[in-house]
């Protein structure tokens, strides 16, 4: 679990903030709140403190009745420097939405305010989620600011385009949506967590190979048969892989969420793509993630063009089993490399049926979703899965049980168990 600092800054998007701590608190997050002062025009502070459940700050030289501890975290003895002590606490300081005047100003580094003092001296990462009018954002002055803030590190998380607040007005300056601004600090919080937990950079030296997404097979020219991975749990698994020192190559099939950085990035579409890809890849790394979902059926023989509905007759689709990389894969591999398997199962007999794939595809590990379940896995920032696992001998398979937490947290649970098998095998 993180704790994740938000400061909401003036806009109409504030209001998307707070399903932003629904989503966070959900997935186990700790969140406190800085607003800048215009901000409360658009969403008061209570409704930000009964979210998060602690107190929500607006100035420097108010008390901070929490004294600068998260939600779930022990207070201080004494009574602190609110943003000094806020900031000091935090894994991450999101700002979202943040306008144009708080970008220019934290820009040229202006602390007139809480939130901008905190950005100041936050030492954790610094994720910023413009929000603004069209015209305003791409001005030449906001796009140099935004600049200059990626150019010290920043993460800055590109806003939407579409209808935006002013009545007609279409465009870019949308705020992310909540899900995304979570998912992109989770992966944000998968580097930084995993350089804390592996101090010593433990995968240091090694290729990690990781599959992300979920393939697409076509139909016709516009139509596919795909499935609902977002991606989510191989970007934690790249971002906790790099973040212990790894080289790490990721397969991203159809992953609208940026990659962690660091990270090789090779795009694919469709299970043949995502084959030849995974097939130059295989040989040069060490340890294989495959938590893609990839089609086991494709059409046989997809239209040209776009299939007309012409008369409403019934429409036939011959598919065409695809080839299980993930098998063909672990049979070609040499001594040394360690291939993991991820299984979608539904309900009762899930890890029973995790331990068939194990065996039948001759896996290191398998870590196994249960895909009943709607709080947890695809599509969703938090998981909870179980690793089943060999030391080289297929008949005595171990098994650890992690608990439900944010993908970054269970991607690290995930690396402790490899990075165990491989010490021992
Ligand atoms: N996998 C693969 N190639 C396929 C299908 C699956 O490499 N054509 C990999 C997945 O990336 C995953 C593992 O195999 O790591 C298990 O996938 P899953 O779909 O759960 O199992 P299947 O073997 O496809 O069996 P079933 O769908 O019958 O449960």
């Amino acid at each position: 679990m993180s704790r994740i600092l938000l400061g909401v800054s003036g806009g109409i998007a504030a209001y998307k903030a707070l399903e932003l701590i629904r989503l966070a608190t959900a997935a186990g997050h700790a969140v406190r709140v800085v607003q800048s002062p215009a901000s409360r025009r658009f969403v008061g502070e209570a409704s930000f403190a009964a979210l998060t459940g602690a107190p929500v700050l607006v100035s420097e030289f108010e008390r901070d009745p929490a004294r600068g501890a998260f939600p779930g975290q022990e207070q201080p003895a004494r009574e602190p420097l609110s943003h000094l002590e806020l900031v000091a606490n935090a894994d991450i300081y999101l700002i979202a939405p943040a306008s144009a005047n708080t970008i220019a100003k934290l820009a040229a580094g202006i602390a007139d305010n809480l939130l901008g003092s905190c950005a100041l001296a936050a030492t954790c990462p610094l994720v910023v989620a413009p929000a603004m009018n069209n015209h305003m954002y791409e001005h030449p002055a906001t796009r140099a600011n935004l600049a200059t803030l990626r150019e010290r590190g920043v993460h800055v998380i590109e806003p939407d385009s579409g209808r935006l607040a002013s009545e007609g007005e279409q465009g870019i300056g949308r705020l992310a949506e909540p899900a995304r601004l979570l998912a992109a600090c989770e992966a944000v919080l998968a580097g930084a967590v995993g350089t804390e937990a592996a101090s010593g950079q433990d995968w240091q030296g090694l290729n990690v190979l990781v599959t992300a997404g979920g393939t697409r097979e076509p139909i016709d020219s516009v139509r596919f048969l795909g499935n609902s991975s977002s991606g989510r749990m191989g970007l934690a698994l790249a971002g906790a892989a790099r973040a212990r020192g790894a080289a790490v190559t990721l397969v991203a099939a159809n992953v609208a969420l940026p990659p962690p950085d660091g990270v090789v990035c090779r795009q694919v579409v469709t299970a043949a793509e995502l084959k030849t890809a995974c097939e130059e890849e295989f040989p040069g790394c060490d340890v294989l993630l495959m938590a893609a979902a990839v089609a086991d059926f494709a059409p046989a023989a997809p239209a040209d063009g776009k299939i007309k509905k012409a008369d409403r007759q019934l429409l036939e689709l011959r598919l065409e089993p695809t080839a299980d990389v993930l098998a063909g894969l672990a049979a070609s591999r040499r001594e040394g490399q360690t291939v993991v398997g991820f299984a979608a199962e539904h309900g009762e007999g899930a890890v029973d049926g995790a331990r068939e794939k194990l065996l039948a595809k001759q896996l290191d590990a398998v870590v196994v979703n249960d895909i009943s379940r709607t709080d947890i896995g695809f599509d969703v920032d938090a998981n909870e899965v179980t690793i089943l696992g060999t030391r080289g001998e297929r008949s005595d398979i171990e098994r650890w049980d992690v608990p439900r937490a944010s993908k970054a947290r269970v991607a690290d649970a995930i690396l402790d168990v490899i990075g165990r098998l491989r010490d021992s095998g």
